[in-house]
């Protein structure tokens, strides 16, 4: 999951093309370079490391051009260093890639044995060396295309000429890549935020597109060299909800904004007045469905647990959840009248898209759950469900998994409704409660002190335990995710009722559990379990809505959030969850929006 950009200009590129991988950094930070042609020469300028970095080395060195190619690296072949760092050039072609080559070694063998030598361990520079070889006997467009024949897996691309100082060439087949246009430049990037800062005017590439693309032109075309024309898109002006205001990083910004965000999500879906719910045309008669087969990665996935339940509850269907990654791999017995819904928030995510893909071709109906409606998923969805959250940032997901548990849940109810599962007063409190939970999440984020306190539990500790039942499962396995990926501490979510199976021999004197456990049907035997931990030193965090006082000199802290229908409890209950995270990386000085190793969109498998 990396970051391109390229800039066919009337001005100096440069600026523009650190900027805006400044915004793609949120796709991975491992190293950054950036490549333009000027004095008929390619400027390559590369650095391990942040993009500021880069910024410093052109403050000392600048390099000008018209055009240019920039990119930001999560790396997947080989370390993130100087040598590895994108663009990959030779004297006649520069080169950004997102995406994994699988058969780069055998490529690489083939071009070595014809005494060609390579500089980095990637399999980008194999592409490099191939358009290389090809320019020498053909036009720039013939010899990419020739190139691409050969590649097997995934790619974006962007590729400048030595010769042909005023064109970029873009393809792609699996990973994100989309244009941008403006008065008098256009613009290469792989995902819209990091063009909206210069345009509203998009156009997706699909897989198997390719474009060329100058100052004041762009084609398309397919693989087989055939013109194809692409749809141009006007952006949402969501330009403000970019930026992180006075907030310290956009985490707190959006771990903050959660009220306001699903107060838009609940308002986008929920007619008040009617007590009704504006979802229509399902693409298959919500009578008819026999099955939801809900798939997704990390955070997503939780979000499909938590959803099982609330379909389970709320209606008569059949429920399946799945990891995507195994999902695709699997021997899924597809079934015309399963729905398959595939929630990511980013909509790019390679092995969500693949799964997606293999629905696809298995001719079921899918509908996607996503907070980018021009993402990849989306346009390859039958059926788009938004989220309505706003650009989130921060590579741990925190607004985006409320906005995809609030329409998971208005779905479950509109399918209750429409198939007769529920009668309309459930249906209509339903909706009414949906409406508390706004203030109830206000309510919730002022529990950040005491968890400020509670977060130096875990500072010397050897890991920690997430313990729930029921839908507080899924949101144990979320609180341990998000104290993995933030703090780089060990975390275990897990069914309370599992630990007498094994865990149990992990809890040792003082190691931090937290138990989440709302007054529902599972209260007393979490309890149980609880006592279990503490039988055997565990240091218990409670996190309850109970009302009552559970005064116990071993609970270490108590955490309380407000009572609300008992089905909407988890999304009040993921507050406190992420909280804990966001201070525990905070006492370790952890990068908050970028932790170490991640980025945001996982567009490779
Ligand atoms: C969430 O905190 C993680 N950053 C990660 O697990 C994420 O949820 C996962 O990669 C799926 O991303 P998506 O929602 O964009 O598909």
């Amino acid at each position: 999951m990396c970051g391109i950009i390229g800039i066919a200009s009337n001005k100096s590129v440069s600026t523009n093309i650190i900027n805006s991988l400044k915004k793609l950094e949120y796709r991975g930070y491992d190293s950054a370079g950036l490549a333009t042609i000027y004095n008929n020469e390619i400027n390559e300028k590369k650095c391990s490391g942040r993009v500021e970095e880069l910024e410093k080395i052109l403050f000392k060195n600048p390099t000008d051009g018209n055009l240019g190619i920039g990119h930001v690296r999560w790396a997947t072949h080989g370390v993130p260093n100087i040598i590895n760092a994108h663009p990959h050039s030779s004297d006649v072609v520069s080169v950004v890639h997102n995406g994994i080559i699988e058969n780069s070694n055998e490529l690489k063998k083939e071009l070595e044995s014809k005494g060609l030598n390579f500089k980095s361990q990637t399999d980008t520079e194999v592409i490099t060396i191939l358009i290389t070889e090809a320019l020498k006997k053909m036009t720039p467009l013939n010899a990419v295309f020739q190139t691409l024949q050969k590649l097997k897996g995934s790619f974006a691309l962007g590729i400048i000429f030595k010769s042909h100082r005023d064109i970029i060439i873009g393809a792609r087949r699996g990973s994100p890549l989309a244009v941008g246009y403006s008065k008098e430049e256009n613009y290469l990037g792989s995902d819209s935020y990091a063009l909206k800062s210069m345009t509203n005017k998009i156009s997706y590439l699909d897989d198997g597109d390719l474009c060329i693309l100058s100052k004041d032109k762009v084609e398309f075309y397919d693989f087989e060299q055939k013109k194809i024309n692409k749809k141009v898109y006007i952006l949402s002006d969501d330009k403000n909800t970019a930026e992180k205001g006075d907030y310290k990083n956009f985490m707190a910004k959006e771990i903050f904004e959660q009220p306001t965000t699903i107060k838009t999500c609940v308002n986008e879906y929920v007619d008040n007045l009617k007590k009704d719910i504006n979802i229509y045309n399902f693409p298959i008669e919500p009578k008819k469905i026999n099955k939801i087969v809900l798939v997704g990665c990390g955070t997503a996935y939780h979000s499909c647990i938590v959803a099982k339940y609330w379909f389970e509850e709320i209606t008569s269907l059949d429920v399946e959840i799945d990891i995507a990654s195994e999902f695709r791999y699997r021997k899924v017995k597809f079934n015309i009248n399963n729905l398959y819904i595939f929630v990511s928030q980013s909509g790019e995510t390679a092995d969500t898209a693949a799964a997606l893909e293999l629905c696809k071709k298995n001719n079921v109906k899918t509908c996607s759950i996503v907070n980018s409606v021009e993402s990849t998923i989306a346009r390859n969805s039958d059926w788009v469900l938004p989220i309505h959250a706003g650009p989130e940032i921060g590579v741990a997901s925190t607004k985006a998994f409320l906005g995809q548990l609030v329409v998971l849940y208005i779905l479950s109810l509109k399918l209750g409704k429409t198939r007769n599962d529920i009668n309309q007063t459930t249906y209509s409190t339903s909706i009414t409660n949906l409406e508390k939970l706004p203030d109830s999440l206000k309510e919730c984020l002022k529990t950040e002190n005491r968890i400020q306190v509670m977060a130096k539990e875990f500072l010397d500790a050897k890991g920690s335990m997430f313990l729930g039942r029921g839908l507080s499962f899924p949101i144990a396995l979320e609180g341990a995710l998000k104290l993995k990926e933030l703090s780089y501490l060990h975390a275990e979510g897990y069914p309370a009722g599992e630990m007498k199976h094994g865990p149990l021999a992990l809890i040792e004197e003082g190691l931090p559990v937290i138990v989440i456990a709302p007054k529902d049907k599972y209260f007393e035997k979490t309890i149980s379990n609880m006592q279990e931990v503490i039988a055997r030193g565990g240091k218990i965090l409670f996190i309850t809505d109970h009302k009552k006082e559970l005064i116990n000199e071993n609970i270490r802290f108590g955490i309380r959030v407000p009572t609300i229908d008992k089905l909407l409890t988890p999304i009040l209950l993921t507050i406190p969850i992420q909280l804990l995270a966001y201070h525990v990386a905070l006492l370790k000085n952890c990068d908050i929006d970028k932790p170490r190793n991640l980025a945001k969109s996982v567009t490779v498998e």
